[in-house]
């Protein structure tokens, strides 16, 4: 990448490990950071446990092919997500393609482990790290041990991945013979206050794509400071409420988008959050003065903006609201500020499954577990470095939402559909998981002039900036991500459209931009359009304008709804609808229909299978010529997904 030109390093991974004299590189492939986190924290144990000299490497920083150049004292471990169909993160695609081509022998000196990130819920489960470690062992690499999987799909990514670093270092013990030694914290980066920098110097939240990022081939637009035009709640039922939030590109003439795209929104943590970790730590008095962060060696990249303050660094650029790892609670009980609180960081943290349930009752993140483990006693502080802080939290990343306007139509006003969710909790003691992202969107929403939302209870306060900020008058950061998640090119073409609650964002779109191209003389193929939601009249969002297009379409459009708690005890979901509707598809893909899912991983899953029993059914296909026919629909890119978990 042009990150290391810029920086005048070498992209040879074998020459950077000589001159930095470092003896395991882990290379990171990710998209939402985790694999990149537990990359950072593995190097930074074992150079604590067995004192190696360990670096975390993005992979598109190096070129791929002088991985083979690494000799065999040395060791090269690759943590990998996978996500959509089977893909690796944006950052790994050129490794990625120089293994395709990798022959035989060529890796003879390499010795490696892997660990891949992945979600069961997905058709192709860590489909990355297996490919990767096959090709790798193929030709001739040294698999030291087996790949680990996380499975998100289980909520255990953190827990699977601690398994498998245990594992990993008793391999390095007893096979590689390496000497264990007491871990004690060393810092890998040093915080330094500087009162001599003036305002104008510091980061005061606007997020920052490191050099790498924005050196990658990644199919995104720069982060602007986006105002909100406009917004509403499209319905407001016990827990759960939804917003519809306008942005206006005006002033950013770099940022563009197009229908079926993503926006990025970077979220800002809650006052109460902030507060309660400022406090714990005793940074009260500390907060706004300027702080400069730098690696402690060349290796160690600073991965959150600097120079800034301690309070921006945790309401911008750390995420303070997630719970922590029992990993985390472990490393923290060097820093207990009383005998109580290392004994009750100890007994939490000593098995995986008292863990996993008082996490689950509790989903308690650092702030609350310094306050729970001191008994809230508010005179008591822990010292805990901030160097570890910023090294053990995750970094800020944004979060997507598909786009539900048509860039035809608003080109300058892109708009999002967010459901506000705040997860329930078993235990009644704190209320619920509040929606990190979702709430600033709406407490921002509220705080316009012209909303004409009502205040939500469940609502969290922010500080929301002053005249002089960036953010003033209700903006927040953003940018575009690019999708492949398109209309046909030919508006004659027929498509088959498939969503359950906010995945109608996107067909919102494709409506709206074919009932222009029809006005405009364009001729329309046939629509359907399976929605599913709670009750008509609870969460059926964007009802009014759907059913208005449909009569304006006079017949091109259908839409089939599913109410799934309207019939009692029997759930009616969106595949029950595309199962009953099964001569529908068959006969439209027969004519050419594109098939559109959108949605929560679990229903798209359920969803295909109906489709290819339909299909299977239909054509007497057995279950091979069914799954051939899904794989040449996608490669075609007429069958396309876009999913979360
Ligand atoms: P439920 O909450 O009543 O179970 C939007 O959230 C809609 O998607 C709701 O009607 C919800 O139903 C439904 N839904 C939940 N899980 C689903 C699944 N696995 N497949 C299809 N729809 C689902």
């Amino acid at each position: 990448s042009a990150a290391n030109a810029r920086r005048n390093e070498t992209r040879n991974i074998a020459q950077r490990l000589d001159e930095l004299g470092k003896d395991v590189v882990i290379f990171w492939g990710s998209q939402s950071g985790t694999a990149e986190g537990f990359a950072y924290r593995l190097a930074r144990e074992l150079h604590q446990r067995f004192h190696l000299e360990a670096m975390a490497a993005d992979l598109s920083d190096f070129d791929p092919e002088t991985i083979a150049l690494i000799p065999d004292a040395k060791i090269a471990i690759f943590i990998l997500s996978t996500y959509g169909e089977g893909d690796p993160s944006d950052n790994a695609t050129g490794f990625w393609e120089w293994l395709t081509k990798l022959h035989d022998r060529s890796l003879d000196s390499l010795r490696y482990a892997a660990f891949g990130l992945g979600n069961s819920e997905y058709r192709h489960y860590n489909r990355v790290v297996d490919v990767v470690d096959e090709a790798l062992e193929l030709c001739g690499a040294k698999r030291l041990k087996p790949p680990g999987k996380a499975n998100d799909a289980k909520g255990s990514t953190q827990e699977d991945f601690l398994s498998w670093k245990d594992e990993l270092f008793a391999f390095f013990r007893s096979d590689l013979g390496f000497q264990e030694h007491e871990v004690k914290y060393e810092p890998t980066l040093s915080v330094v206050e500087d009162d001599s920098l003036q305002p104008a110097d510091l980061h005061i939240g606007e997020p920052v794509h490191s050099a790498d990022k924005s050196a990658k081939a990644t199919p995104t637009s720069s982060i602007g400071a986006l105002k909100i035009k406009n917004s509403r709640e499209l319905f407001t039922a016990s827990s759960r409420n939804c917003v519809h939030l306008e942005l206006d590109l005006a002033g950013h003439p770099q940022i563009t988008y197009k229908t079926g795209d993503h926006l990025a929104i970077w979220p800002m943590n809650p006052d109460d959050d902030v507060e309660r970790l400022i406090r714990t730590l005793g940074l009260d008095r500390h907060r706004g003065v300027p702080i400069c962060i730098k690696g402690l060696d060349q290796g160690t990249k600073v991965r959150v903006p600097t120079p800034t303050t301690v309070e921006v660094l945790f309401r911008y650029y750390v995420e303070i609201c997630g719970p922590v790892s029992r990993d985390t609670v472990r490393g923290l009980v060097q820093f207990a500020p009383t005998p109580s609180a290392r004994t009750f960081l100890l007994d939490l943290s000593r098995d995986k499954n008292t863990f996993t349930e008082f996490l689950r009752r509790t989903h308690v993140n650092l702030g609350r577990l310094l306050e729970l483990a001191t008994g809230a006693d508010v005179n008591t502080v822990w010292s805990i470095p901030l160097s570890y802080i910023i090294e053990t939290l995750p970094h800020t990343q944004p979060r997507y939402y598909s786009i539900s306007s048509s860039s035809i139509l608003s080109p300058r006003a892109p708009t999002i559909t967010a459901l506000v969710s705040n997860t329930a909790l078993p235990d009644e003691s704190t209320a619920s998981i509040p929606g990190l992202t979702t709430n600033y969107l709406l407490a921002l929403s509220h705080s316009l002039a012209d909303s004409d939302s009502p205040a939500h209870p469940q609502g969290l306060s922010y500080n929301l900036p002053g005249p002089s900020d960036a953010l003033a008058g209700g903006k927040v950061f953003a940018h575009i991500r690019r999708s492949k998640f398109k209309l046909p090119m030919q508006s004659s073409c027929p498509i088959i459209m498939v969503a359950a609650g906010t995945g109608l964002a996107p067909f919102r779109a494709f409506i709206e931009e074919r009932v222009r191209l029809q006005s405009i003389g364009r001729p329309l193929g046939e629509m359907i359009l399976f929605f599913g939601c709670r009750r008509p009249d609870e969460d059926y969002i964007y009802r009014e304008e759907l059913e208005q297009m449909e009569k304006g379409l006079q017949g091109k459009l259908r839409i089939v709804t599913a109410f799934s708690r309207v019939h009692g005890e029997n759930k009616v979901y969106v595949q029950d609808r595309v199962f009953e509707h099964g001569r529908d598809i068959c006969r439209m893909v027969g004519e050419g229909a594109n098939l559109y899912i959108c949605g929560r991983a679990s229903m798209a899953r359920e969803v295909r299978k109906r489709v290819e029993e339909v299909m299977g059914t239909d054509n007497g296909w057995d279950e091979e010529e069914v799954k051939e026919w899904t794989e040449s629909m996608k490669r075609k890119n007429k069958w396309q997904e876009d999913v979360w978990g």
